[in-house]
């Protein structure tokens, strides 16, 4: 089987093989030095001097750790909403007692900036949140203008970047963002079930400056400084770390720093205008509007008269390459192919686009075998002359 969902994502071997050992006691010294250095590539990846906390659980579990650590009931929140992602901070934030404001442009739509800046223009907000890339939907947020944004108004800058980090450029202290949340199973390239948050020094302060207590005990990232990250071994964990998901991510950050982060960046720039093309050749439509698509995944509607269901099925049972289907509201309205980390690759697009094609003839659609693959590898080998080509004369091979 093919994995070709947006998370989990297939994984390198490498990655795999590095869980096969036998079993540690986390408060093991070669423990603690390999979840050091796990932490120290996270900062380089997260484009932070700040600490990077590894936490059990997918990413939900530090959207929740970001939100509670920093929301007393009654702070004012402001969530940009696009999508399910950006829905589900709003739910999180009720939960600790936030009063939140939603500035929403519909699932899927670009981003109005000027609405951003007046909603913080005319009400206080301890904290802005937003989605960089929108999974449910294929689309992306400008995380860098947000950012600028937000500094002017001196407002916490709380980032998902679950779908987005190591496959997009995302650089923590240059943008701003004080709590910056990733998920092990996406960009990364690793095993699903652990969670990363990036903190910085302003979002600690806040963590400090607390009237009341964190509701959360587990998830209060305060914890972390003043237990782990302010004491020498054996230091005290907050939460018990998951080892053998620590050895995995450890080699997926080792893989991803070998490659490049600029190089990886441009990969992924390539092989998503590369997957767009092949999907529009079809005659197929992208859910988003083509200038906010994201790097990491390719969001389509299925065509006229036929089910995204249907489709994701065949292409699973008959054809055996899994794609993501559309999520509680846009059930039925798109299917997704994924492209992050190792799948971002022609090993794994040609396959999917192949099943794609053979899954939409078998539904009556009509379809020249190849079309998709074809229009698939010219763009990349034109991406790929392009990226030859000496800085002062490139044309942009990236239309977002
Ligand atoms: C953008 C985004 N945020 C948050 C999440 C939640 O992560 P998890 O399912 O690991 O809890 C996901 C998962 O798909 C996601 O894509």
């Amino acid at each position: 089987m093919l994995l070709m969902t947006p998370g989990p994502t297939a994984v390198d071997p490498r990655v795999i093989a590095a869980m096969n050992r036998p079993a540690i006691a986390h408060y093991h010294p070669h423990f603690f030095e390999v979840l050091d250095r796990t932490m120290e590539m996270l900062k380089t990846i997260f484009g932070t001097s700040g600490d990077v906390i590894v936490l059990p659980g997918g990413g939900r579990v530090g959207m929740e750790a970001a939100i509670a650590s920093i929301v007393e009931p009654g702070d004012r929140l402001l969530h940009i909403v696009n999508g399910l992602f950006g829905e589900l901070f709003v739910e999180i934030a009720r939960r600790v007692g936030a009063d939140n404001t939603l500035l929403e442009s519909g699932w899927g739509q670009p981003l109005n900036l000027e609405r951003v800046e007046d909603a913080l223009q005319r009400g206080r907000f301890k904290a802005l949140t937003v989605v960089h890339s929108e999974t449910s939907v294929g689309a992306q947020n400008p995380i860098g203008e947000i950012g600028k944004i937000c500094e002017e108004h001196d407002v916490l800058y709380v980032v998902d970047a679950v779908s987005s980090l190591a496959c997009m450029p995302l650089k923590m202290d240059e943008m701003g963002i004080d709590l910056c949340i990733t998920a092990s199973q996406k960009g990364l390239g690793g095993i699903i079930g652990l969670s990363m948050v990036g903190v910085s020094e302003r979002a600690y302060e806040v963590m400090r400056q607390r009237s009341t207590p964190c509701q959360s005990f587990a998830l209060d990232l305060c914890r972390w400084r003043e237990m782990f990250f302010d004491h020498e071994y054996p230091r005290p964990y907050p939460v018990v770390p998951s080892t053998h998901l620590v050895y995995a991510l450890h080699k997926a950050c080792e893989i991803i720093l070998e490659e490049g982060l600029e190089t990886r960046f441009q990969r992924h720039r390539s092989i998503a205008e590369a997957t767009r093309r092949a999907i529009e050749a079809l005659g197929l439509e992208l859910f988003p509007q083509r200038q906010v698509a994201t790097e990491s995944l390719t969001a389509v509607r299925p065509p006229e008269g036929l089910e995204e269901g249907e489709i994701t099925a065949l292409m699973r049972d008959k054809y055996d390459v899994m794609i993501g289907g559309g999520l509680r509201k846009l059930k039925g309205q798109l299917f997704r192919i994924s492209h992050m980390g190792v799948q971002a690759s022609a090993e794994y697009l040609t396959p999917t686009l192949v099943a794609l094609e053979r899954a939409l003839a078998d539904l009556g659609y009509p379809v020249v075998f190849g079309t998709s693959v074809n229009t698939f590898m010219e763009s990349l080998v034109s991406s790929t002359k392009e990226s030859a080509l000496p800085e002062s004369n490139k044309a942009s091979t990236n239309s977002n």
